[in-house]
């Protein structure tokens, strides 16, 4: 477990000690999650604390106490805001963290429940418990949860909440006397992204997850605040209903005594939101299968939900099965695996790239999160760094959701505690010592040391990568190692390698060494274009050496032409003619080319079909790519109907499951914005083709 170190005792310790430590250490979060909303660890790593607790209490049943985290719920209510009581308790949900969880559930049920029960399958709403009460059909009050028993009254700030309504529908018929409407407050994913672009124009802290920012914006003593907050609800469960359904089951509120699925729809239709992706199962399978759906989906919603709550249907069968203090039996919490996850940031660190770009990144204590295990991440660039104000030593919130690339999302600082100096860029570059450079207006920081080894290494694994001359054998490390022993300086040394380069060098056993001159030597007949996407000249990606390489047909052409000549060739244009005249200018990039073809490299392009003439490879299979502004060649219906043609959905709107925004001229700047905010990569015009072809974001 990562995130907080245990107060005290750790495991394999006395128990009664270990049990002291967790309760304490939960009681602590709870607070913090509950009534500050400010919580120190992520979610999983919370369950983890509470699960361990649970299963000491299991083995040690002497240790059990009434008033163990285990056996309540939530935290008190803070007194800033005037108590209400339930009367009827909100309770919590019992958690399954995996298939077989679930099933040995339904099998504790199975001894009290027909086989063939109904279950109705919900989302799991990321957001914070709300009890609303209608007195005849006007809303009257909202309170928090709470302990379960005492929640705090919330109802002006809940008052703000456009999605609920004021007065319920009285087409629905009778409207009870007093109706208490559970439901989950939440903030969309936009108004999250909203809030944090807002903060970050303030200069403020950023808001970690909707969850905490949905919980901190109701929980103002200021009601014009949460108004700002565009929160919204789902209505899921009722409390106290008068006069009691149950007392005149066939009479007018007969909707309300029969089942769950029932409730809803008649919740519904008294004009409360309910959200829309519920699904009445008979038995197990159904269920399992709901929730797998909704583990594949859950990044098509505008909202974030962490799980899948599995509710009996039949609310007689509920209050036969009833609950235990703090859960009812005839419900389960089904969690998604945890995409965010708490783990201390053990240092910042920059690393050079080809083309001496500096790049932040996280190195972090390693966290199982999103699926793998994530040990750095990324932190972009200087302002970056800035904006989230991570800090070497910081408990931090790491990210990992779907095929996104790992992000540390922000630091978990508690008030008071001692922190880190704040991290500043450094002025030399790690790897040569040269100096680091940003630019005026720039956001990105280089290394200018064109003898720079880092860069080396990366232009050298770059020209050997699959997407280039595709030499299998030859990473990063190998070419590090290679460099460091001063064997290689630039691609074309590559091919003077003999068997004899690597004698008494770590890591290139016999076999190994006569595979690596094999695939280097079958590397010379890779056609041009492959050669040019491996020289890494800026802006000429994969589909703009092709159209070069097609257009020009061998490296001579391309050497002897000018600006003008390059520019009119379709898919090249001016910037990466200008970018390709520039590279060839340099002597030493010159002779780096004579001395390709005095080592016998294709620098010649076979002639091939256009492939945007018929037979087009679904390269885009399955993904999302949102285009806004105008591209060059291209009527936005036609880039539209060319990744449509390719497999994938091209919709009008940014959200976290966007795999890609092509950005042309004019573009919408909250679509940008939005791209940016989720870390959905970002292409421009010219790297649209190469989109399309390879089905990869361009570099
Ligand atoms: S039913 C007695 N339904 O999850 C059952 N809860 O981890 C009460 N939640 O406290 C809850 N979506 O805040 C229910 N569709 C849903 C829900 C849901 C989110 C929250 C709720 C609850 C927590 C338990």
């Amino acid at each position: 477990m990562s995130g907080m170190p245990a107060t005290g005792p750790t495991r394999g310790d006395d128990p009664v000690a270990r049990v002291d430590a967790l309760r304490a250490e939960i009681a602590h979060h709870n607070l913090r999650y509950h009534q500050l909303d400010a919580p120190e660890i992520s979610d999983a790593d919370y369950d983890v604390l509470v699960r361990e607790l649970r299963a000491l209490e299991a083995d040690h049943p002497d240790l059990v106490v009434p008033d163990s985290p285990t056996s309540h719920v939530g935290a008190a209510p803070s007194s800033l805001f005037a108590s209400v009581t339930h009367r009827v308790p909100m309770m919590s949900l019992d958690n399954a963290f995996s298939a077989e969880e679930l099933g040995a559930w339904a099998d504790r049920l199975a001894k009290v429940v027909p086989a063939d029960t109904r279950f109705e399958c919900e989302l799991k709403i990321d957001g914070l418990a709300i009890s609303l009460t209608y007195r005849n059909g006007t809303f009257v009050q909202a309170a928090t949860r709470g302990d379960g028993t005492t929640g705090e009254d919330v109802t002006a700030n809940v008052a703000t909440i456009a999605a609920i309504p004021k007065e319920l529908d009285s087409g629905i018929g009778v409207v009870p006397e007093v109706l208490e409407v559970r439901g989950e407050v939440y903030m969309p994913l936009a108004a999250f992204d909203d809030l944090n672009r807002r903060q970050d124009e303030l200069g403020e802290k950023r808001f970690v997850n909707p969850r905490n920012s949905a919980a901190g914006s109701l929980r103002q003593k200021d009601s014009a605040i949460t108004a700002t907050r565009a929160l919204s609800f789902w209505a899921y469960q009722v409390g106290e209903v008068l006069p009691d359904p149950n007392d005149d089951p066939a009479g007018p509120l007969v909707g309300l005594a029969s089942g769950q699925a029932a409730t809803l729809d008649w919740l519904g239709r008294s004009g409360l939101p309910v959200n829309p992706e519920v699904r009445l199962v008979k038995g197990l399978p159904g269920v399992l299968a709901f929730c797998e759906e909704w583990q594949a989906r859950r990044h098509e919603l505008d909202y974030e939900i962490d799980g899948v709550v599995v509710k009996v249907d039949d609310l007689a069968l509920q209050r036969t099965l009833g609950a235990t203090s703090r859960a009812p039996r005839w419900a389960i919490a089904y969690k998604f695996p945890p995409e965010e996850r708490s783990t201390t940031l053990v240092d910042i660190e920059v690393s050079i790239g080809r083309t001496g770009k500096a790049t932040p990144f996280a190195v972090l204590e390693p966290v199982f999160v999103g699926g793998s295990t994530v040990g750095l991440a990324t932190l972009h660039n200087e302002d970056q760094v800035r904006i989230k104000d991570v800090r070497p030593g910081d408990v931090v919130i790491v990210r990992k959701a779907g095929d996104v690339i790992p992000e540390v999302v922000g630091p978990v600082v508690s008030e008071g505690s001692e922190r880190g100096s704040a991290w500043t860029f450094p002025t030399a570059c790690p790897v040569c010592d040269g100096p680091l450079v940003r630019l005026d207006g720039e956001s990105d920081t280089f290394c200018t040391n064109l003898d720079c080894a880092g860069q080396r290494v990366q232009r050298i694994a770059h020209f050997a990568s699959r997407s280039a001359m595709d030499i299998e054998g030859l990473g990063e490390q190998r070419v590090q190692l290679l460099v460091d022993q001063g064997l290689v300086t630039d691609v074309s040394d590559l091919y003077a390698f003999t068997p004899l380069t690597f004698t008494g060098l770590e890591g290139f056993a016999e076999i190994s060494t006569t595979n690596l001159l094999a695939a280097i030597d079958a590397s010379r007949g890779q056609p041009l274009s492959r050669v040019l996407v491996g020289l890494g000249i800026r802006h000429l990606g994969q589909v703009g050496s092709q159209s070069l390489a097609r257009a020009c047909g061998d490296i001579d052409t391309i050497l002897s032409a000018d600006e003008a000549t390059l520019a009119a060739i379709d898919g090249v244009g001016p910037v990466i003619a200008s970018s390709v005249v520039a590279w060839f200018a340099s002597p030493v990039n010159r002779a780096v080319v004579e001395r390709m073809r005095g080592a016998d490299l294709t620098l010649t392009e076979p002639m091939q079909p256009d492939p945007r003439e018929g037979g087009l490879t679904q390269t885009l299979q399955g993904k999302s790519v949102v285009v806004t502004g105008t591209l060059p060649g291209r009527t936005r219906d036609e880039a539209e109907g060319a990744v449509v043609a390719r497999g994938g959905k091209s919709p009008g709107s940014v959200s976290a499951k966007t795999f890609a925004v092509v950005v042309g001229e004019a573009p919408g700047a909250s679509k940008v914005t939005k791209a940016e905010t989720l870390g959905i990569p970002v292409v421009a015009a010219e790297g649209f083709d190469q989109l399309l072809e390879t089905g990869e974001i361009p570099n």
